[in-house]
């Protein structure tokens, strides 16, 4: 099945939880309520940094846009998942559909870009990603990036694209690449997209970094 497909109907069944199996057998959990939630204290905090206009990048069902517009702050998510797109443009969120490798809305405009809960991953190639998203920001704008915990049996350096797919009560998503980045290795691929990092934090359990260009 598209992974798409699968992440709808689990958004649409009010999952709490997506398991995600890597092809090297590691299997993980993704908090798939609490991106159905509000955003909670921890995400504010992280959103006390961003600055407007913001752009969400794998927004999902669009909590950090949605905190945004409350503050009066602009953002626009965007997403590859059509079920997604819906649960976000249900909030009250403006969402363009697409991929972000795709999809370019106002390049150089953006001051704050949001790769948050694990969207780091996408495309499976950080400094791919990073490189993309640093294309549409202004030339003081940042990106606010979520990272990974330091895992006990993983080299720091260790960004490399992995195979993942998504599980739910006996369905199973096709492979897709996917990458998971740690707080010691998000260096080298933020300095391949000519970013650096200027601020790193650990928030209740979370772990975060602004990038900026170098
Ligand atoms: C880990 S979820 C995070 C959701 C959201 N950022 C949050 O924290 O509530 C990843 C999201 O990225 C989306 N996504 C995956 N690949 C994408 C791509 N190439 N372009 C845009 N969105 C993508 C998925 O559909 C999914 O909604």
């Amino acid at each position: 099945m598209n992974p798409s497909t699968l992440f709808g109907r689990l958004l649409d069944d009010g999952a709490d939880a997506l398991t995600v199996r890597a092809s090297d057998g590691d299997v993980w959990s993704m908090p798939m309520g609490r991106w159905l939630a509000p955003a909670t204290e921890v995400d504010e905090r992280v959103l006390d940094r961003a600055v407007g206009p913001v752009l969400d990048v794998g927004c999902g069902p669009g909590r950090h846009v949605h905190a945004l517009s409350r503050r009066g702050v602009v953002a626009l998510g965007i997403e590859l998942s059509p079920t997604a797109v819906r649960h976000a443009r249900n909030g009250g969120a403006e969402v363009v559909e697409g991929s972000i490798f795709e999809v370019a809305p106002d390049p150089g405009c953006w001051s704050t870009a949001l790769l948050l809960d694990g969207n780091i991953g996408i495309g499976g190639q950080p400094r791919q990603l990073l490189r993309r998203v640093a294309e549409l920001l202004g030339d003081d704008g940042c990106i606010l990036v979520e990272l990974d915990p330091e895992p006990g049996d993983r080299a720091p350096e260790d960004d490399a694209p992995i195979r993942v797919r998504i599980e739910s009560d006996g369905s199973t998503s096709a492979w897709f690449p996917w990458a998971r980045v740690t707080a010691g290795a998000i260096d080298a691929p933020a300095e391949a997209a000519g970013l650096r990092v200027t601020e790193r934090w650990s928030d209740g359990g979370r772990h975060f970094c602004t990038l900026s260009r170098a």
